[in-house]
């Protein structure tokens, strides 16, 4: 899926501003290197330079980082998949915020990470748990099937004990692994839930008329507002997966 960096920054920045959470399970010594990996459009990559004494951002993205650049031209961003990681016992720290959901292999991504990081390396990441956005997810699914299109389950969103047993059945020991609800509020009030699926269904949307992408939103707007409706504005039913492991 390519992705919109600006609607991103604009609507849904509350990603990276939940990161900013997972800054304090990095180690504090300076002279570390760190990876951003799936680093989006920089935010956290920018936090993260007073954290090492080097500091990447990579994401397959080119949208991504185009904007990452335009924005932090003093940091090194570089398109690249997590699944063919180039590097060999670089980075002291792997961090990813909100990036493993979208990627289906978490045996071969835990692999490219091991591969990548020094002897004692470190992980430090977060991502959709089990259950994330379930509701959003099915009343999409609904909506976009009663207009005749079969959508496709695209995010993988494992138990942390699934996820735990890939790390260490990867040579990971495990510091610290949890899931929580994380109930997120959505900008816009109304329109908050139509612009998330803007984002987060841009493939599947893209291949419909925009007048047929309004009724999606209306009626999956009209499925999930008895769950996620708070009378205000749209809450959407975010669950976690935050892990740190060492090699
Ligand atoms: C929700 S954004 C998170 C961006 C950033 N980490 C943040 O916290 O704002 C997910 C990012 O994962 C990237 N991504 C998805 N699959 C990827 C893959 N296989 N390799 C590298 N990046 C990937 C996307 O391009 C996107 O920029």
């Amino acid at each position: 899926m390519e992705w919109n960096s600006i609607l991103y920054d604009k609507k849904h920045d509350f990603v990276a501003e939940y990161g900013k959470g997972l800054l304090e399970f990095i180690p504090d010594n300076k002279e570390q290197t760190i990876l951003d990996l799936g680093c989006g459009t920089g935010t956290l990559t920018a936090q993260l330079v007073n954290l090492g004494s080097k500091v990447m951002g990579v994401d397959s993205s080119q949208n991504m980082i185009d904007k990452a650049k335009e924005q932090f031209s003093g940091i090194e961003f570089r398109v690249c998949d997590a699944l063919d990681l180039p590097f060999e016992k670089e980075w002291d720290v792997v961090f990813s915020n909100a990036v493993f959901h979208w990627i289906d292999d978490h045996n071969a991504l835990v692999k490219n990470i091991h591969k990548a990081l020094k002897p004692n390396g470190l992980l430090v990441c977060e991502f959709g748990a089990n259950g994330n956005i379930a509701t959003i997810e099915n009343a999409f699914a609904k909506a976009y099937k009663e207009l005749g299109y079969d959508y496709r389950p695209k995010f993988n969103f494992p138990t942390a004990e699934s996820f735990g047993n890939i790390l260490t059945d990867n040579g990971f020991v495990i510091d610290n692994i949890c899931d929580y609800d994380r109930p997120t509020i959505l900008k816009d009030a109304e329109q908050g839930l139509a612009n998330w699926m803007k984002q987060f269904f841009a493939s599947e949307l893209a291949v419909m008329p925009e007048e047929m992408q309004t009724v999606v939103f209306e009626r999956a707007a009209e499925l999930a507002r008895a769950s996620l409706w708070n009378g205000k504005e749209w809450v959407a039913d975010y669950r976690r997966l935050r892990a740190v492991a060492h090699i």
